[in-house]
């Protein structure tokens, strides 16, 4: 197989894998679907490496291979089969980004895994750049979070540093709660003692940065959440152009920072106040950029596409306003009446289980923009 690409050299031009290349997407979800099905758009070939079987993604890949992210032989092969390799999920182990980097580009780089995948260092790096984030404290055993209690005050929330997704991992502590339950609830995991901060809403933005670092933020939009589950975004966000060049302003600061190349997403909490606390980071594409797909000029997945492909980016600016549902579990069952519904685009994954709190697809709804 062709290789699109020269050897880094200082000062050398962008590394650009072109159309026809195979890039290779490490994880198997539904962002790695969409991010293969806009990469097929462009003439881009993608392989698709997870450790589970009849992944949502591989359904629409060239190839796929079925091992575990710590399988080297198999990531070395995947390696050779590849022009570029990405990522559609944060839990995929440093080190196997580590093993494949002398052998291909590996876009985004393992410092915005490293980052990301820790709450405690996303939340201390948030700071270093003079982000604000909830108060928080580490939490290693019932007697530091008797202490982080003590400084943080209740309510607060427990979460597991790593792993966590969806709400899960997480323990709410009140006043009259039992902090040894909390640390039982997270399994005792390494974790994060947070205030529990009384937002007025969240949002959320998802920016691209290219290989030459220009930078390409989508409109902060907000987001509703049931059961920890992201239900429902709203693009834009009800908030003030002020506010939100404020948010935009904030994750360009972050992915120049991490020298991200690709698509990442910053969720943000906005205060009472009118403040932005930043909640997480995403170092890749997300759920609340789902909507880009039916109302932007370009999707977040194209985005991601021509960023991990030293392509140029294209315009973020949006043709519409949008409602994007998610359709979680049963919730899948409403697609015969979401395809009778002219102004609605669904957007199915091809799971053939509709488990409880399982993403199955999403509506997304345009109209006219606003503003
Ligand atoms: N410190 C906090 N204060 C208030 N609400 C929070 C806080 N942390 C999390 N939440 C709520 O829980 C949701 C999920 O938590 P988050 O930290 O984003 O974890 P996950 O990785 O599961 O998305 C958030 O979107 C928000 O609604
Ligand atoms: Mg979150």
């Amino acid at each position: 197989m062709s290789r699109a690409t020269t050897p880094k050299a200082k000062g050398a031009p962008a590394l650009v894998i072109a159309p026809g290349a195979t890039i290779g997407i490490l994880g198997g979800g539904q962002l790695g679907r969409m991010i293969a099905l806009a990469a097929a758009r462009l003439g881009y070939r993608c392989h698709v490496f997870a450790p589970e079987g009849d992944p949502p993604a591989g359904q629409v890949a060239a190839a796929t291979t079925h091992a575990d992210y710590r399988d080297h032989a198999a990531l070395e092969r995947f390696a050779k089969q590849v022009s570029v390799v990405t990522y559609e999920f944060e839990n995929v182990p440093v080190e196997t980004v580590h093993l494949l980097e002398p052998l291909v580009p590996v876009r985004p780089g393992a410092r915005s895994l490293e980052i990301a995948q820790d709450r405690l260092n996303e939340k201390t790096f948030a700071n270093a750049l003079g982000i604000g984030t909830a108060s928080f404290a580490p939490v290693d055993d019932v007697p530091s979070l008797e202490a982080a209690l003590a400084r943080i005050g209740t309510p607060a929330i427990l979460k597991t540093r790593r792993l966590g997704y969806d709400g899960k991992g997480q323990a709410t502590i009140e006043a009259s709660s039992d902090p040894a339950e909390a640390w039982q609830a997270v399994g005792r995991a390494p974790a994060i003692l947070e205030a529990r901060v009384d937002f007025e809403r969240e949002i959320s933005v998802v920016i691209a940065r290219a290989l030459d670092g220009t930078l390409a933020p989508f409109v902060p939009v907000e987001n509703r959440h049931v059961g920890g589950i992201l239900d429902r975004t709203t693009a834009p966000a009800p908030i003030t152009p002020t506010l939100a060049a404020e948010a935009e302003e904030l994750a360009g600061r972050i992915v120049d920072a991490l020298d991200h190349v690709g698509v990442l997403c910053v969720e943000l909490f906005v205060s009472k106040a009118g403040g932005l606390l930043m909640n997480e980071l995403a170092p890749r594409v997300h759920n609340s950029g789902h909507w880009t797909i039916d109302a932007c000029g370009t999707s977040q997945f194209e985005q991601h596409v021509r960023a991990v492909c030293g392509l140029p980016l294209g315009s973020p600016e949006r043709h519409s306003d949008a409602v994007m549902q998610n359709l979680i579990g049963d919730d899948v069952e409403r697609w015969p009446a979401l395809l009778a519904d002219p102004g609605a685009h669904l957007h199915l994954y091809g799971k053939a289980e509709a488990r409880p709190g399982r993403k199955m697809g999403h509506v997304t709804w345009i109209k006219p923009r606003s503003s």
